[in-house]
């Protein structure tokens, strides 16, 4: 699969259009700022108006910009709102794709840095965890994955996963208002239904990490069951009664993750993740009942290990579990 050119020149002009807050900029003033010919500037323009930009062009006056494109999906808006953020540089943008996975694993193993971001309208065989598939339908849904070299040791990835849930909790809260909750591992859920899944994917060796990449789906602007949700989904649309702009929240994920995953850096960056991790999981006190390959447990989950691992109290001994997949259960007063 190609992989999209990626078109910094664009960004660049579009910035300059933008710090010119309205007003007409020469050609020859974006030039000489840009170090660009007048063909590469004016590529760039034509190129940001066929995204869906709306910039005026006046012969020999200039360029000015006059409006964002109607899709709120535009990976150089999203690039844009994250021009102070050394993550997501670049975002690429694919309408349709097997799975975002796919192209961020290939970039990763090709070396590609930390926080360039693989971004799609709608996936066709959308990965979940488990081996499960992930439901993708275009227009209302957030489908990236992010690409990251976790400064940890492999058996405590699942730590990257808890960053990567807390992360995207205070992304929805900064962009919609709403405290959604944590269900371990990395579910993000309102009132016991699903809003956000994450897949974390790693390529290792005993004692190294080589690089992972971190898969996130959100149930945007979702109506309901009519896009395919499952009755145990929902999405922020039919939550807040209205349509939030999918970009900005791709944006500030980002930010936030790459916020996340700064403070993991050492040996106590774990520690206050986990201890956080623990504040905030709604999973942390409830009864629980453990699918596992050999059978099932009930247990009260009773905290987070030094890997991420959730903590059962099954009543003879505290279980671990790394991976696994959890049933919160109501408990009868
Ligand atoms: C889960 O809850 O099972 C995890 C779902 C992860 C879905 C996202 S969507 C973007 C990325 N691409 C995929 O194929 N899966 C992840």
């Amino acid at each position: 699969m190609p992989i999209p050119k990626i078109n910094s020149t664009k960004i660049s002009v579009l910035h300059e259009l933008l710090d010119a807050e309205g007003e007409t900029v020469s050609g020859g003033r974006l030039c000489k700022k840009l170090g660009l010919s007048r063909q590469s500037v004016w590529k760039a323009v034509r190129s940001l108006q066929e995204d869906g930009y709306k910039i005026g062009s006046l012969p020999v006056k200039g360029y000015r910009f006059q409006g964002v494109p109607d899709n709120d999906l535009d990976p150089s808006w999203i690039e844009i709102l994250l021009s102070d953020c050394p993550w997501g540089h670049p975002v690429l943008f694919w309408d349709k794709l097997d799975s975002t996975q796919i192209p961020a694993k290939d970039l990763a193993r090709r070396g590609a840095p930390d926080g360039i971001v693989v971004l799609a309208n709608c996936q066709i065989s959308g990965r979940g965890r488990l081996g499960r598939s992930w439901v993708s339908p275009p227009l209302g849904g957030i489908y990236f994955s992010v690409i990251i070299h976790p400064a940890m040791q492999p058996d405590q990835i699942q730590i990257l996963s808890l960053v990567a849930a807390m992360s995207v909790q205070n992304a929805i809260f900064s962009i919609t208002g709403i405290l959604c909750q944590l269900k371990w591992p990395n579910d993000i859920l309102w009132e016991g239904a699903k809003i956000c899944g994450i897949l974390t994917e790693v390529s290792s060796e005993p004692g190294l990490v080589h690089y992972a990449v971190t898969g996130i789906g959100i149930n945007a602007n979702m109506a309901g069951n009519s896009m395919g949700l499952e009755a145990t989904a929902t999405s922020l649309a039919s939550i807040t009664g209205h349509k939030i702009h999918r970009g900005e929240l791709v944006a500030s994920v980002i930010r936030q993750l790459h916020l996340g995953v700064a403070g993991i850096g050492n040996g106590s960056g774990v520690q206050k993740i986990i201890s956080e991790y623990t504040l905030r999981c709604n999973t942390i006190g409830k009864m629980v009942r453990v699918v596992l390959d050999e059978g099932e447990i009930t247990g009260k989950a009773c905290g987070i290990g030094d890997r991420g691992e959730l903590l059962v109290d099954v009543g003879s001994e505290i279980r671990s579990f790394t991976t696994a997949d959890i049933t919160h259960l109501r408990t009868c007063h």
